[in-house]
């Protein structure tokens, strides 16, 4: 599947790519590097490619710091899928330009928080540089930040920290442009910073990995749980006790166990029949397929609006979104039919340039009243005001 990605990048030319969730570097990643690298007449190197890496591990962010490694690049040189040429500009060029920092996120997290993991991948950034000084052309890997961005304090954080960027994505699931239904985006919008939780994730059910969700307003987190611990203790369907399974098919899957697995052969005949060849002599793995039935159609009850399964949404939510929630309060951003995604991106930025413009006059000794301290999202522009007010919204707007 990444090949047939990365062969559809290269044939219409998309020129960038965010590559996240990767655990070590693999040749198609590599691929789409280094089949972008050229030279231009003034002898610099060009990378026509440009790699964005999500990650939230200084050993593979190593990765994507350093020059591809010899042997993947040779493997490509050898299946002709790069030039020779490539090959030899491979060796000066960092495999990303950019590495985004993702600490405690909505959805799959590994929950670092970012003042103790983006230095640590800034120090590395520029240990790597330092050491790659005399190997030719000086490349600069951007560090950005992302995981808990929702209000201009924190944005104002992580520039604060070294980010050369940051990134949203909870908040921007509740937005008008989100595909996200109305209901779970009146739930989004109520969330405090405490509401959410994690809950064991679809995709990777039998291993234990979870992904942080809403809490508030839907059992999805406390019902998927539930169904972890059954998978756990028992060894298959056949073998849960006739009450707890009966308590499963009344109060999460409302049908019985034996129509989710027709169901689930049905869906998968179509898509993926290996998956229930695998199945076929292993009971604890039709569990798992019969549990991930649940987990796997909760998103999409989210998405619908679906309203008789509006205690099950599974809505992907960091307590990013809380912390917006907060700073909005009693603004026109407030009601989630005004939250436009551009906007909220240029509230967020705007707020963090006003308040490190607040930090460096506090540096400088300058003691501002309360109410300058913070800034609130307005479109709307308040009345003059006169005397030593007015003074002050002159210094606000400046
Ligand atoms: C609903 C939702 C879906 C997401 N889907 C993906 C995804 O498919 N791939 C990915 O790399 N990150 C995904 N993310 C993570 C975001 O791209 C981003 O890194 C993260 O949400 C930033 O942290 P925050 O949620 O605290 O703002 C998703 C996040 C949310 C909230």
């Amino acid at each position: 599947m990444e090949r047939d990605v990365v062969d559809l990048c290269l044939r219409h030319q998309v020129r960038c790519v965010e590559a996240s969730a990767f655990l070590d570097l693999t040749p198609q990643v590599v691929r789409y590097r280094l089949a972008g690298l050229s030279r231009a007449a003034s002898g610099q190197v060009r990378a026509g490619n440009r790699l964005v890496a999500k990650i939230s591990r200084a050993e593979v962010a190593e990765r994507f710091l350093r020059p591809a490694p010899e042997p993947i690049v040779r493997g490509l040189l050898d299946a002709g899928l790069v030039t020779a040429e490539q090959a030899e500009l491979a060796r000066g060029v960092p495999v990303a330009d950019d590495i985004t920092v993702e600490a405690d996120s909505g959805g799959h997290t590994d929950r670092r928080p970012l003042t103790v993991l983006l230095p640590e991948i800034i120090a590395l950034r520029d240990r790597v540089r330092r050491e790659l000084a005399g190997s030719g052309q000086p490349w600069q890997v951007r560090v950005g930040a992302a995981g808990g961005i929702g209000t201009p304090a924190a944005a104002a954080a992580a520039f604060a920290l070294g980010a050369a960027y940051v990134v949203t994505g909870s908040v921007n699931q509740a937005s008008v442009e989100a595909s996200q239904s109305p209901a779970t985006k009146r739930l989004l919008a109520g969330a405090g910073t405490a509401d959410c939780v994690m809950a064991p994730s679809a995709d990777m059910f039998e291993m234990g990995v979870e992904v942080q969700v809403l809490q508030r307003g839907t059992m999805f987190a406390s019902r998927a749980r539930r169904l972890y611990e059954v998978y756990r203790a028992h060894d298959g369907i056949e073998a849960i006790p006739a009450a707890e399974r009966d308590a499963l098919e009344r109060k999460i899957f409302l049908r019985p166990l034996d129509d989710v697995w027709a169901d689930t052969v049905r869906f998968f005949t179509e898509r993926d029949p290996d998956q229930i060849a695998r199945a076929a002599d292993n009971p604890k793995r039709r569990m798992a397929l019969v549990f991930r039935w649940y987990l796997g159609l909760s998103s999409g009850w989210s998405i619908a609006g679906e309203p008789s399964r509006a205690t099950d949404y599974q809505i992907w939510c960091g307590p990013a979104m809380g912390a917006f929630n907060t700073w909005v309060a009693g603004t026109y951003l407030a009601p989630v039919e005004n939250r436009r995604v551009a906007d909220i991106a240029t509230q967020i930025m705007r707020g963090a340039a006003f308040s490190s413009r607040v930090g460096h006059l506090r540096s400088a000794g300058v003691r501002l009243p309360v109410r300058c301290a913070t800034y609130i999202p307005s479109l709307i522009p308040s009345p003059p005001r006169t005397g030593a007010a007015a003074g002050l919204d002159r210094w606000e707007q400046s």
